[in-house]
């Protein structure tokens, strides 16, 4: 059976793993003649959970706690779609799919909301795991900075001592998914060195 390889890419709000992952496909279509498709994809999805959670992002609320069980359930179903409808029907036909988002997302942040990691991991247990993992790591400052320069509205979550929970608990990724590749990349560079960063991490892979 053909398989493809699954790359996913995490991290905090403002630490550009939207661009590197765009520049990763890109870089993937002009080394390889051979790959006629990459899929970059993202969560939240806007599936009917999806639009449920991006409205519960826009909220005005100074609780980045708030309906922590609710979004736990949202994130997860979300991913139960993408998975079925996008993610593992690429993967079948021996596309390249590229993450922005996934359960690390929700390990990481619905934790830093309160919820159970254990749990978050039960419930998540059953989806494809990524060939590798990327989390994408930079001072919470440099992220908040890097957001507020964009000038888009802030979310419910993009708030500093909420960020330095998640980046927390991105940090321990690797202990907490121990039998998964997981590789932590240093955001806090130009954009170019970090993406020679990722052609390192992933080329192996995709040379396979
Ligand atoms: P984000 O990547 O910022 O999406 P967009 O750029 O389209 O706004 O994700 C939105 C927010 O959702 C972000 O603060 C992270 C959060 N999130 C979770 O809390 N749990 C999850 O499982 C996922 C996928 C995202």
């Amino acid at each position: 059976m053909v398989t493809g390889v699954f790359l996913v890419f995490e991290g905090l709000d403002g630490s550009g793993k939207t661009l590197q992952a765009l520049k990763l496909a890109d870089w993937v279509f002009s080394t390889y003649k051979r790959v006629d498709h990459v899929l970059v994809t993202r969560e939240p999805t806007h599936s009917k959970f999806g639009l449920e959670l991006r409205q519960r992002l826009a909220q005005k609320s100074d609780d980045p706690t708030t309906s922590k069980e609710r979004f736990q359930e949202l994130f997860t179903l979300d991913r139960e779609e993408h998975v079925d409808s996008v993610i593992a029907p690429a993967l079948a036909k021996g596309t390249i799919v590229i993450g922005d988002r996934y359960k690390h997302s929700t390990i990481a942040y619905q934790s830093a909301q309160g919820m159970s990691t254990q749990r978050i991991m039960d419930d998540n247990a059953g989806f494809p795991v990524p060939a590798l993992t990327l989390i994408f790591n930079l001072p919470v400052d440099v992220a908040v900075s890097r957001l507020e320069k964009s000038g888009r509205p802030a979310e419910l979550f993009e708030k500093k001592d909420f960020l330095e929970k998640v980046k927390a608990l991105y940090a321990k990724m690797p202990q907490l998914l121990p039998k998964e590749k997981i590789a932590l990349i240093n955001a806090n560079q130009s954009i170019e060195q970090v993406h020679a960063d990722v052609i390192n991490a992933v080329k192996p892979l995709i040379d396979a």
